[in-house]
């Protein structure tokens, strides 16, 4: 029964992130927030929800449901992230969540850095990317 839970200021929790594992990487970093938040969830490779591949997707231009493109740059990114119905890639729901409030500074750069080094060349996530709805 019970337990303890560590409730972390957001930044004794970045700080806290940042001791895991030493010299780790913030794109190392950036990759288990990318799991323990559930973002893999959608965007993994075995997700039953459809979310759009993110690999090499940094610096690519990215066509929206609006019929604009964009540039995904750290703008985008973020953005993606906070304000996830402002520009919806075209072909996609506008299911995700918005992580406003729940990732703060520390942790959105350690995520951009994470997205920024999944590689164009990972096999993971082939050309789907902007495919038509089914
Ligand atoms: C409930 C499923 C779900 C979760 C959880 C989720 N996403 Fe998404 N995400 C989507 C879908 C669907 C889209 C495409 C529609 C849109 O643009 O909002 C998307 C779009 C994106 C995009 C823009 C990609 C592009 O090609 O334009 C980025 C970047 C992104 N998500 C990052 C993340 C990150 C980082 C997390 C975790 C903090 C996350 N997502 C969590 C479903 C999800």
């Amino acid at each position: 029964m019970g337990g303890w839970v560590t409730v972390l200021a957001p930044e004794q929790y970045a700080s806290w992130l940042g001791s895991q594992g030493e010299g780790e990487s913030l794109a190392t970093s950036g990759g288990k927030l990318f799991r323990a938040l559930g973002c893999s969830g959608c965007h993994g490779n075995s997700s039953k929800v459809r979310a759009p591949g993110l690999d090499g997707v940094f610096g690519q231009p990215v066509a929206l449901a609006n019929r604009q493109t964009v540039i995904a740059d750290e703008r985008y990114l973020r953005d993606s992230i906070l304000v996830p119905n402002k520009e919806i890639a075209a072909g996609y729901q506008p299911v995700m969540p918005s992580f406003d409030g729940l990732v703060d500074e520390a942790e959105l750069q350690m995520l951009m850095a994470y997205l920024k080094s999944l590689s164009l060349q990972s096999p993971s996530f082939p050309a789907a990317k902007n495919e038509a709805p089914q």
